[in-house]
């Protein structure tokens, strides 16, 4: 079995906080990253697909091709936006980097075209960083029109 990785960059904004808290809760819980007109990060993606190499190819996947989808269907989405309004498929879900994981594999496992995905990294910041390899999991979503940073 070989792990096959491509790594992307995103920047993006977002807040931290539960709808269903006090504010007093979500500053003393979400502290910095409760900030309510939010804050940035330079995200880093990982994405890991394993599989034995293609015969003919020498090819697990074409990491051309994984560019491609990583770039179409969570790139192009996410970057230079403000996770908590403007992403439709995180409307909702408290934008931690774990929720990222667990939203990213939802899209990319069943659209990878060759090998199996393995894991979902994603990087907060240099020092911080989040794995996902498919577990079952429940993430909530709260209803949207508590959630928007817009509703501020
Ligand atoms: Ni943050």
């Amino acid at each position: 079995m070989i792990y096959v990785t491509r790594r992307a960059t995103f920047s993006a904004s977002h807040r931290l906080y539960n709808p269903l808290f006090s504010d007093e809760e979500n500053e003393r819980i979400f502290d910095k990253c409760n900030n309510p007109r939010g804050h940035g990060h330079n995200y880093v993606l990982e994405v890991t697909v394993r599989g034995v190499p293609d015969p003919q190819t020498g090819y697990v996947i074409d990491l051309k091709v994984l560019r491609d989808i990583i770039e179409e269907h969570i790139i192009a989405k996410v970057d230079h936006k403000h996770l908590n309004d403007d992403v439709d498929f995180l409307r909702g879900i408290i934008p931690t980097a774990e929720n990222l994981a667990w939203a990213f594999w939802q899209i990319l496992e069943p659209i990878i075209p060759a090998g199996t995905l393995h894991a979902i990294r994603v990087y907060e910041s240099e020092n911080n960083f989040v794995e996902y390899h498919g577990e079952p999991m429940e993430v909530p979503r709260y209803p949207v029109e508590q959630f928007q940073q817009s509703a501020l």
